[in-house]
């Protein structure tokens, strides 16, 4: 059982180097064939060619609207035969045609134990509301932004000291362990 994998990124991709770093191993179920990206000065764009994966930017500007990009996307995934859609660092909101097409298909990582502190900056959020822990969670996409059956959830303590750089580390340490282990079981279904 061999999926196809296309991560998408906008960032510095380093959930995508964890997930391209455990496909490496032979008997992970999958192969990442495709990282795209929405920014083009994404720097995973780089680490991904470094590990010899293909990249390819989508440009919103040449779209009239978020849906034409999204059909777009969608038609280049199909292309290229993918079986699952790995969202890691994608700070761009799916359609919710795309949604609806990649149904069940689609894997994103939030930093953050959702139902907590869905969007952005959760960190500043959580360090905020004097939270003692926080984390990071796996979840199938659902129309809805950061919602859907949660996969997998990994707990950080927050310390009173922590800042939002430190605590971003700690959660992305987890991250990068709960994204490929995630990936993992979704493929094979157990738990
Ligand atoms: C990660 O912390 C990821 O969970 C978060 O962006 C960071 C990307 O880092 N994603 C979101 O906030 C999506 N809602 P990376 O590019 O180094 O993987």
């Amino acid at each position: 059982m061999n999926k196809k994998i296309a991560i998408l990124i906008s960032g510095s991709g380093s959930n995508m180097r964890a997930l391209i770093e455990a496909s490496l191993n032979d008997k992970f179920p999958a192969t990442i064939e495709l990282v795209i990206s929405n920014n083009s000065s994404a720097g995973g764009l780089l680490i991904a060619k470094k590990y010899g994966v293909r990249t390819r930017f989508i440009d919103r500007k040449i779209f009239d609207n978020n849906e034409d990009y999204d059909k777009a996307l969608s038609l280049l995934l199909k292309e290229e035969n993918i079986d699952i859609v790995c969202a890691a660092g994608y700070m761009k909101i799916f359609t919710k045609q795309f949604v609806e097409i990649w149904k069940n298909k689609i894997i994103n990582i939030h930093p953050s134990l959702l139902p907590d502190y869905k969007g952005l900056n959760t960190h500043k959020r959580v360090l905020h509301d004097h939270q003692k822990r926080s984390g990071c969670t796996t979840h199938i996409v659902e129309p809805e932004l950061d919602s859907g059956p949660i996969l997998m959830q990994a707990t950080v303590p927050v310390k009173p000291e922590d800042t939002v750089e430190n605590l971003a580390k700690r959660v992305l340490v987890m991250e990068h362990i709960i994204y490929p282990l995630t990936l993992k079981r979704f493929i094979l279904r157990v738990n």
